[in-house]
């Protein structure tokens, strides 16, 4: 099974929004488009980086979140119509970012839980979820279990929060044999641990990452798979105290950033996972280079514990 991951890809449509509709925390969202972001995110490169994935032979796609810039109508259409082109709604998964929940209107109407329905549909149904969070996809010896961590939060707080009750859920999945049975990945928007590029966690983290570490290592989670940092990150954590068996913990970063960075890790990127009978034989990630396109940039295998960096070898 390979299974590829993109990220925040921030894709920004307004067409046919009125101008009242930026009466809210948007005003704030708007100027940050204007003064940047929307040079940064380009379409292109997801447009790229999915001809790169066909071509890789993934199995499945991993979309964690940030999807749009403002959680409008016409974004969500843009970034499905971007996703479903070249790629089956079966073969893709996704789970809501802080910018796909950015206003209250967009909460209360959940408007992203509308526009990919038919992404976020759970195998296992008879499971306690909070309006079908978390989700479960039985992917040969795969569970992908999608985790919302995006809710309604005041203007510039662009942290999340799990909740009591998901958590619960959370951990009826983990334990179901259907989910123990095979190699669990977690995909979630936000991220658990400080990322290496920022000094202080609020107001952008998780603010109940404790009791989410708690579950997903009490529930045996082998993979976590988030966004949100826009910072390339692959990380192991042990699962108990005696060290048997390790969490392995990966952002790729923001896949649609077409600028060149001076620190590589915040460029555009996306990764594959390789799983093999019941293990995680390699991560690689795909950089962005003007001119060559998406080139594998980093290879991680794992034994037991301890990343391996592993040698790229001649390939494109
Ligand atoms: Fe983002
Ligand atoms: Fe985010």
């Amino acid at each position: 099974m390979r299974l590829a991951h993109i990220s925040d890809l921030h894709v920004l449509d307004l067409k046919g929004i009125k101008p009242w509709r930026f009466l809210n925390k948007r005003v704030t969202g708007g100027l940050n488009l204007l003064l940047g972001r929307s040079k940064i995110h380009r379409p292109e490169l997801l447009e790229l980086a999915l001809a790169k994935i066909e071509a890789l032979g993934c199995d499945h796609i991993a979309v964690t979140g940030d999807v749009s810039n403002l959680a409008l109508e016409s974004e969500f259409r843009r970034v499905k119509e971007l996703l479903a082109g070249p790629i089956a709604a079966h073969k893709l998964s996704v789970v809501a970012g802080n910018h796909d929940r950015y206003t209250l209107g967009s909460v209360l109407t959940r408007r992203f839980d509308v526009a990919f329905e038919a992404l976020i549909q759970t195998d296992l149904p008879q499971l306690p979820s909070v309006h079908g969070w978390p989700y479960v996809k039985l992917l040969g010896d795969v569970a992908l279990i999608g985790l919302n961590t995006a809710v309604a939060q005041p203007i510039a707080v662009s942290g999340g929060r799990v909740g009591h009750k998901q958590l619960e859920a959370l951990q009826h999945v983990l334990k179901h044999p259907d989910v123990e049975a095979r190699y669990s990945v977690v995909m979630m928007h936000h991220h658990m641990f400080k990322p290496a590029n920022k000094k202080r966690e609020f107001p952008r983290g998780l603010s109940d990452r404790k009791e989410v570490l708690e579950v997903l290592l009490e529930g045996k989670a082998d993979l976590v798979i988030h966004g949100h940092n826009h910072y390339y990150s692959t990380r192991t954590h042990p699962r108990s105290s005696n060290g048997s068996g390790v969490m392995v913990v990966c952002e790729a970063g923001s896949t649609t950033i077409a600028r060149a960075h001076k620190d590589p890790n915040r460029d555009g990127k996306f990764n594959t996972y390789d799983i093999e009978h019941g293990r995680l034989s390699q991560v690689t990630t795909y950089r962005f280079v003007s001119g060559p396109g998406f080139v594998p940039w980093r290879r991680w295998g794992f034994d037991n514990r301890t990343p391996i960096r592993l040698p790229l070898a001649l390939e494109q």
